[in-house]
């Protein structure tokens, strides 16, 4: 591991973020698996009738719907005008907003959140625009990538970049916090951390592993010109076959996840 990038360079990935471009179509046909697995919140998160419910980072809204389905009012919000005008489609109540800077004064019972925090690089902002958005004795639900997620593809991403002669570590745009780091955070932002647990979970990949750095790992691929991306994500794919792809040619990504539920106090 050429050093930890759990955390490293958060000014540089914040500016960069804005530069990752969610596609709704690339991202069910890469991607589709990450509201399947994010299943396990729903059963932590137990939506009730009548509650009102925010999803932060809701994506094309695939589990937002699953929450409107048992009967919560819920609100998505994401950073990607083209992932929330995907959500509105199926009939949800999606917003373009920056969870950064949340605006909402206790008026949700619940919060959920499915890989996304690991997208924002400033958690503390974060967190406390979620507790100012629950109610008292509201509760957090949430899962994202964890210290030492994709560290294989992170390797092989840096070790390729690096024999281009490109110094790779600003391009690193997550933020996989530590069990404990991210208490402390919870913790400093009102909440009471019922239960949070690292989860090593490798994920059977729907196709290639070029369609997930595509998808996911926008901002490596772009230190090289356009042109040269087929090749650098060949040889990357290359790097991590003996590792990530079994003998019948299926790949998967070594995710880490961080779950968790918390509350605020009453
Ligand atoms: C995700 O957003 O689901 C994700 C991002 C980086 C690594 C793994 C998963």
């Amino acid at each position: 591991m050429p050093g930890d990038h759990s955390t490293s360079d958060p000014d540089g990935a914040r500016a960069r973020q804005a530069t990752q471009h969610w596609d709704p179509d690339r991202y069910t046909k890469n991607a589709g698996f990450v509201a399947e697995l994010g299943a396990p919140l729903l059963d932590l998160l137990q939506p009730a009738k009548g509650e009102r419910v925010l999803d932060l980072g809701c994506g094309e809204g695939a589990l937002t719907a699953k929450i409107a389905a048992a009967g919560a009012a819920v609100v998505g919000i994401d950073s990607s005008p083209e992932q929330v005008a995907a959500a509105r489609a199926r009939g949800l109540d999606a917003r373009v907003m920056n969870a950064e800077a949340l605006t909402f004064e206790a008026e949700f019972d619940a919060v959920l959140s499915n890989a996304a925090l690991h997208w924002m690089r400033n958690p503390d902002a974060v967190l406390h625009g979620v507790a100012a958005a629950l109610k008292p004795g509201g509760r957090l639900v949430a899962e994202m990538g964890g210290q030492g997620n994709v560290e294989t593809i992170v390797n092989a991403l840096f070790a390729a970049l690096e024999a281009r002669g490109i110094d790779p570590r600003g391009a690193f745009p997550w933020y996989f916090p530590a069990p404990q780091a991210y208490q402390s955070k919870l913790e400093a932002a009102g909440f009471a951390v019922e239960s949070i647990a690292l989860i090593p979970r490798p994920t059977p990949l729907p196709g290639e592993i070029g369609g997930w750095l595509e998808t996911f790992a926008e901002s490596f691929l772009k230190q090289v010109p356009a042109g040269e991306r087929p090749v650098l994500i060949a040889e990357v794919a290359e790097r991590l076959r003996p590792t990530l792809c079994d003998s019948q040619g299926r790949w998967s990504a070594d995710y880490v996840r961080l779950r968790f539920v918390a509350r605020l106090a009453g």
